[in-house]
């Protein structure tokens, strides 16, 4: 696929040009600066991508990327989510303005787009609820608001995925391509957490759901390049069974 993918010189955004290359995918990075990308990856990498300056706030720019390269798909990872339950940073503007672009580039088009976007693991279910994981451990609230706008938007916009990570940490700092993950493919599951551990603590009165999810949240640390492989090799494919749900993933090891 040709791929708008915003956020490239983060650290998932790195990764993920790597990951869509190997992958056989066309990568339009969107970025503030050009030349801090071309300085975070080789030459040889740069040189097989096409760079497009502008901020991700900026739908009309987004939506103009996208038209103008012809990109299938808009991967974003750039913002980030701000920690305390009061912390406010720029990812719901830079969210709503990839969504915005994205629906409205789709309708242009007439062919919904592909689009993978980045929230955490409170945008997750609580498994066998509809309580999100977030209403336990209050912190990165700002995806809950950018999964409402994807919930509220009508169907066939965009074919949108919501991939919901816990801490994901680097597995090295080389870009290269074709690149590969040396731990194993993650697993995933729509919705809520896959592989979650069940235990009676969470009977206990006011706390215990609390603990539970403190218990398993260490489970689900990813690292960057298994979450880059599984986009990238999702984007592989037209039909998808990740399109339209929040998405956990577990390493299976764990
Ligand atoms: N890292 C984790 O452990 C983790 C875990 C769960 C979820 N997440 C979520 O995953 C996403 C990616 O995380 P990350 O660690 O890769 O983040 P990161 O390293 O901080 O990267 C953020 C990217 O956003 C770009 N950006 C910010 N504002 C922008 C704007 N107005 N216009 C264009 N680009 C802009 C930055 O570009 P510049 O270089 O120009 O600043 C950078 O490339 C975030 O939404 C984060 O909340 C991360």
């Amino acid at each position: 696929m040709k791929v708008l993918l915003l956020g490239a010189t983060g650290n998932l955004g790195l990764r993920l040009v790597a990951a869509l290359l190997t992958h056989g995918h066309s990568v339009v990075a969107f970025v503030r600066s050009p030349k801090k990308l071309e300085s975070l990856i080789p030459a040889s990498v740069y040189q097989q991508i096409t760079v497009v300056q502008g901020d991700a706030t900026d739908s009309a720019a987004i939506k103009k990327a996208i038209l103008d390269a012809g990109c299938d798909a808009v991967v974003n990872t750039a913002g980030l989510a701000a920690l305390p339950p009061w912390g406010k940073s720029d990812l719901p503007k830079i969210f709503r303005a990839v969504v915005d672009a994205a629906r409205e580039a789709g309708a242009e088009r007439k062919k919904p787009l592909r689009a993978w976007l980045l929230a955490g693991l409170g945008a997750l279910y609580f498994p066998g609820s509809e309580t999100l994981l977030s209403n336990y451990i209050p912190i990165y609230l700002e995806h809950r608001q950018n999964l409402q706008l994807l919930q509220s938007l009508p169907q066939n916009t965009i074919d949108w995925s919501l991939l919901c990570p816990a801490v994901m940490t680097p597995e090295g700092s080389e870009i290269k391509v074709p690149t590969a993950s040396s731990h194993a493919k993650l697993i995933g599951n729509a919705w809520s957490p896959p592989s979650w551990r069940d235990s009676w603590v969470k009977h206990i009165p006011l706390i215990g759901k609390v603990i539970l999810c403190v218990m398993n949240a260490q489970r689900y640390k990813t690292t960057l390049e298994q979450n880059a492989e599984f986009i990238a090799d999702d984007l592989e494919s037209d039909e998808s069974r990740w399109i339209g749900v929040t998405v956990g993933v577990i390493d299976p090891s764990k």
